[in-house]
């Protein structure tokens, strides 16, 4: 095989409670690369359609990530990338992250799958890494695995798979305004009250045991994050309106996708996840901002080949 067409999904990271650690992969959003053997050494990006992203591969996220893994192997065959990019960079559902995972795991494919996912995950680090400035994995992880994932820790790479109960639908609304992450990582405090902690860390261990065992009304009391969030939604219009609409719709909880702007919610079925879909959509309507909205269930498979 020398050549592979692959998906590579959007994902939801932090998942209110767990900043820089948790993430979900979405099913019906995110970007098609193809990744091509040649017989000229090294990494060359090809084609960008859609946004103006950089062809130079050191500057470019699905570039840096392919480098990383193309100087661990020995090889005396090149790879072209070609990125058909449907998530807009900045978007808060795992722009960068979808390029960075893409670019290896479909070059693992070409070589017969030397590598394994937490492994993949290493490579694509480095090109998350260019996008945010700093080294997470909670976009990352999800777009490889697939379902929920938690980043135990970075050094050594440590990826836990939690199960996603069935009935469970995301909305995520994407106004058209960009947030870099660098620059929402920037508003962060560098140190948090005790208590914050404390209420913090009991939301994010019974949202994952309620992810273990279905608990959807756990899963709606665990949704609170209350250490990013009130930083944060600041930079995102009409967040709290937005939020209080989905609550009312029926969403089990609310809150930023990733570094935002956009907007995701957890919805017991996809009746109310439409509906929750239908009332978040009203607020951006009466507003000049324009936006996006998806319903999805939760992807299970993670980045997968098309053909
Ligand atoms: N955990 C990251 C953040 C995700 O919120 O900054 C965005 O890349």
């Amino acid at each position: 095989m020398n050549e592979i067409k692959i998906f590579s999904p959007a994902t939801v990271a932090n998942v209110a409670c767990g900043f820089d650690v948790l993430g979900f992969c979405l099913d019906s959003v995110g970007d098609d690369m193809v990744i091509r053997k040649t017989d000229k050494k090294g990494i060359h990006i090809t084609k960008i359609e859609n946004f103006d992203l950089p062809f130079e591969t050191e500057l470019n996220v699905a570039g840096v990530s392919a480098l990383a893994m193309y100087n661990a192997i020995d090889v005396d065959f090149g790879f072209e990338i070609e990125i058909y990019k449907n998530i807009k960079p900045g978007s808060g559902i795992g722009s960068s992250a979808a390029s960075a995972v893409g670019s290896v795991f479909g070059m693992n494919e070409l070589i017969g799958r030397p590598f394994n996912k937490t492994q993949l995950t290493e490579f694509a680090i480095k090109g998350e890494a260019i996008a945010s400035k700093c080294e997470h994995a909670d976009n990352l992880a999800p777009a490889l695995f697939g379902g929920f994932t938690l980043v135990k820790s970075i050094s050594p790479l440590q990826i836990l798979e939690i199960p996603s109960p069935n009935d469970l639908f995301a909305t995520i609304i994407h106004p058209q305004i960009e947030i870099k992450t660098s620059e929402s990582r920037a508003v962060l405090p560098k140190e948090v009250p005790l208590s914050d902690a404390i209420e913090q860390w009991a939301n994010l261990g019974s949202l994952v045991h309620a992810l273990h065992t279905s608990d959807y009304n756990l899963i709606s009391n665990s949704l609170n994050d209350v250490i990013v969030e009130p930083y944060r939604s600041q930079l995102i219009p009409h967040f709290n309106e937005v939020k209080q609409a989905a609550l009312h719709a029926g969403a089990l909880g609310a809150g930023i996708s990733g570094s935002g702007p956009s907007i995701f919610s957890l919805s017991k079925g996809l009746e109310t996840a439409t509906k929750v879909k239908e009332a978040m959509a009203a607020i951006y309507s009466k507003t000049d901002i324009a936006f996006e909205i998806h319903v999805t269930k939760i992807n299970n498979e993670g980045v997968k080949i098309i053909s």
